[in-house]
């Protein structure tokens, strides 16, 4: 984990400036700071020698933004660094094809879900060069080998995203989609809530696909074939198609080793044959009114959650709450800045159920 140790803390009236790091405020042990437009945090810890300057997990920012900051808080504080580790820490790769949740996602084409090693999606992106594909991982080294192999490939119809699946497809219009795959997803057989297939995911497949559309599960496992079909079971008005042990154009990965494990490989294709209506999607995440009379229990709503965990005082007028909230699969870590007009630190991803999370988190602390 990149960080510094410097040997001593100074009395600092905020907002400073140093070069182009901006310093905004101190909450207790946590420093504001803000390079370009991107706002993140900075902790201090007494050690025994000297303090120890890391970052904010919730709020980390790029590499070369985190070095920036931690060598002008040292000379903000006219200290001396006791120690580093940062000089030989390389900026993870970056891509125009990256995307990031609050990107635009109007145009994509095709999905693919947990592409892990990504033969897939390369497959259907060459078959489809005049189609936009997406594909979304939660596994940082996939993405970077994806990422690495399409510029290799000088393949420019795929978008990455690292995120949950589960709540990426609430961002694509309705009725746009030609197909979202599902390929040996993690069986999750001890934790049925983390499974990407579940009701809301199946929900909003049917909207985002066109007429005709198609989302295909392919699963080796057995139980997860069964606990799917009983899902896709639960909605009206789809067509649904079942194989077992049919080759598939591509075999991942995954499938070589369950072949030669003589394994069951088991479909599920559900097409699509419903138009649906448009999504809101121009969530405003504004308050009106400093939050009060905060509490710090967790609730939990249809959808979402709700959970103030700590406030840190930064004067008599504002202080920093630092708050859960959002999709129940998939909630988010954020920070508000508490004052007359109060706002989010860094923006929450824009999909529906944060969205929700945020009017009720007004309505329950008059904000
Ligand atoms: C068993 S691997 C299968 C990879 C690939 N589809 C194949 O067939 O070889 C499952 C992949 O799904 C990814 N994954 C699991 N849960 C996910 C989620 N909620 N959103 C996006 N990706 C997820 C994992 O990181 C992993 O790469």
């Amino acid at each position: 984990m990149p960080h510094i140790v410097i040997d001593k803390l100074k009395h600092i009236n905020y907002p400073q400036k140093v070069g182009d790091v901006e310093f905004l405020f101190q909450a207790e042990n946590l420093i504001g700071v803000k390079i370009n437009n991107t706002k993140f945090l900075l902790s201090i810890k007494e050690k025994e020698r000297g303090y120890l300057v890391k970052y904010d997990k919730i709020t980390r920012p790029i590499t070369s933004y985190l070095k920036k900051a931690y060598l002008a808080f040292a000379k903000l504080n006219n200290a001396n660094i006791l120690f580093e580790n940062i000089k030989g820490i390389k900026e993870k790769l970056k891509s125009e094809y990256l995307l990031t949740i609050n990107d635009n996602l109007d145009n994509i084409d095709i999905v693919e879900v947990g592409f892990g090693s990504g033969r897939h999606l390369i497959h259907l992106a060459k078959e489809n060069p005049t189609k936009t594909l997406l594909g979304i991982e939660i596994h940082n080294p996939s993405i970077e080998q994806l990422l690495k192999r399409i510029r290799h490939e000088k393949i420019t119809n795929i978008k990455v995203i690292n995120h949950d699946a589960r709540l990426i497809l609430s961002k694509i219009p309705s009725n746009k989609l030609s197909a979202i795959y599902v390929h040996f997803p993690v069986p999750w057989d001890k934790k049925e809530h983390r499974r990407v297939i579940n009701k809301d995911f199946i929900k909003e497949a049917i909207r985002t696909l066109k007429v005709d559309g198609i989302l295909h599960l392919r699963t080796d496992s057995e139980n997860y074939f069964n606990y799917s079909l009983a899902k896709f079971l639960e909605f009206d008005k789809i067509k649904l198609k079942v194989n077992k042990n049919i080759p598939y154009i591509v075999s991942s990965k995954y499938e070589d080793r369950w072949r030669k494990l003589n394994k069951n490989i088991y479909d599920i294709i559900m097409i699509n044959i419903q138009n649906s209506p448009e999504i809101e999607n121009n969530f405003d995440f504004s308050f009106k009114k400093k939050l009060t009379n905060l509490d710090f229990k967790p609730r939990v709503f249809e959808n979402f959650v709700i959970h103030i965990e700590k406030v840190f005082k930064i004067n008599n007028e504002k202080e920093l709450i630092r708050l859960t909230m959002g999709n129940f699969n998939r909630p988010e870590h954020l920070y508000i800045l508490n004052k007359d007009k109060p706002e989010y630190f860094k923006q929450p991803a824009k999909v529906k159920d944060n969205y929700l999370a945020h009017l009720q988190l007004k309505r329950l602390f008059n904000g």
